[in-house]
Formats: structure tokens, C-alpha cells, sequence
């Protein structure tokens, strides 16, 4: 996987909890080089055995911390592709056109790199459904980082994100709904 999501999962450790934990993290995961090239691919083991371990001794489960990781990713990724991004999207339009433009360029600059395909289906002006797919099987990632697009857009409280399915398989179903000023 992308340097640039190791980067940011060591500086996620380190603000969360301190620079030790890193430390006796990569250590306990067998991994030499504590830092991390954004031109350059890892192996995708290394960031499975770093998010187990970092949930371990988090004492909570992956899931829920890929899902915090997700959300903290965001204002970088933004930042990072900022010309990608169109000035009158909010948090749905962005999601509907992350496969066609950022994960696309993605795709174009290393031919490593194999973010998931996210076939999203616009059902309404207000309601769209996400299809994640990914043998890496990280739709608790992608949930997180939806709900870090709704911060993002200052629309957290008006976004409602329910997953449809598990969100450890290879392809998770995630609705994304804009509540209605009634609700
Ligand atoms: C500014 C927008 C975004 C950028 C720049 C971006 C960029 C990236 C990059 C660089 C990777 C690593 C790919 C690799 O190493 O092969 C990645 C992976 C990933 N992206 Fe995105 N992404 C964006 C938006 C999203 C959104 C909106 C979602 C979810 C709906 C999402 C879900 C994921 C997930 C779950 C992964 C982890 C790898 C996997 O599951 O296979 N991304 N993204």
C-alpha cells in the first residue's frame, strides 16, 4: 500500500497516544524502517499487522480503529489532491466522484497502486449508496473515511452512514444519506 497511508497511520499513532507507542509498535510487528517514502509501495501485510496490533494495544477492535484511522486521513488526502477537487461539492458529490477522479490519479502514478473501486450509485439528490470492493478488505477504513468527508464538508451531523453488510468482506454495501431538515 501507498507510503502516504503509513506516514499518516504513524502520525495517527503518535497524536493519539505518544511516540513510544509507535516505536514499541513497530517493533512488535517485526518492522525495521520506522519511516515511510510517499513514492513508494508497502507490502500490504505490513499495514494489516500494524492495525491489528495498534488495536490491541488500543484494547479496541481493528474495526473500530480503522474507523478513526479513516476519519484522521481526510484533511491529508484532501490537501494532497486539492486540485482535484471541485469547489461546489459537498460531502456526496465528492463520494460519487472520488473513483473517477482521485482514486483514478491515484491509480495513474504508481502502477502499484490498487485503491478500491468504489461503484457508488447516486439514488437521490440527498441519498447515495457506496460499493466497496477490495480484496484487501477494508470497508471499515472506507466508513470511517466517509464520516471524515462529512466533517470535512461541516455536514457530520446532517449525514447519516449506515453500512449494509459486514464490513470486513470484500465488497461492503455503505449508505450515505443527507437528512432532511425535518429529521
Ligand atoms: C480525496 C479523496 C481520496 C484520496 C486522495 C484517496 C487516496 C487513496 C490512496 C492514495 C489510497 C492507497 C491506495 C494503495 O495503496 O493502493 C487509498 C486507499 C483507500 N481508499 Fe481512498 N482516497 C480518497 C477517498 C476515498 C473515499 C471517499 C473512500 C471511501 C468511500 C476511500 C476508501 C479507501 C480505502 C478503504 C482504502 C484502503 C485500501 C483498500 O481498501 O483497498 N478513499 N485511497
Amino acid at each position: 500500500m501507498h507510503g502516504t497511508i503509513f506516514t499518516l497511520l504513524k502520525r495517527y499513532v503518535q497524536t493519539q497516544y505518544d511516540h513510544s507507542t509507535w516505536v514499541r509498535l513497530t517493533e512488535s510487528v517485526g518492522l525495521s524502517a520506522a519511516d515511510f517514502d510517499h513514492k513508494s509501495v508497502y507490502p500490504d501485510e505490513q499495514m494489516y499487522a500494524l492495525v491489528g496490533k495498534a488495536s490491541e494495544m488500543a484494547g479496541i477492535p481493528a474495526s473500530e480503529l480503522q474507523e478513526k484511522f479513516g476519519e484522521y486521513l481526510v484533511p491529508d488526502l484532501m490537501y494532497m489532491y486539492q486540485k482535484l477537487l471541485q469547489p461546489e461539492w459537498t460531502t456526496l458529490d465528492m463520494l460519487e466522484h472520488t473513483e473517477n477522479t482521485m482514486h483514478r490519479k491515484v491509480r495513474q502514478e504508481h502502477a502499484e497502486n490498487t485503491p478500491p473501486v468504489l461503484e457508488v450509485t447516486r439514488l437521490s439528490e440527498d441519498e447515495l449508496e457506496i460499493k466497496y470492493v477490495s480484496e484487501r478488505r477494508m470497508g471499515a477504513l472506507a466508513v470511517g473515511i466517509v464520516r471524515g468527508v462529512a466533517a470535512y464538508y461541516d455536514e457530520a451531523d446532517r449525514i447519516a452512514i449506515d453500512p449494509e453488510t459486514s464490513e470486513d468482506g470484500q465488497r461492503v454495501y455503505i449508505r450515505v444519506r443527507r437528512l432532511t431538515a425535518a429529521e
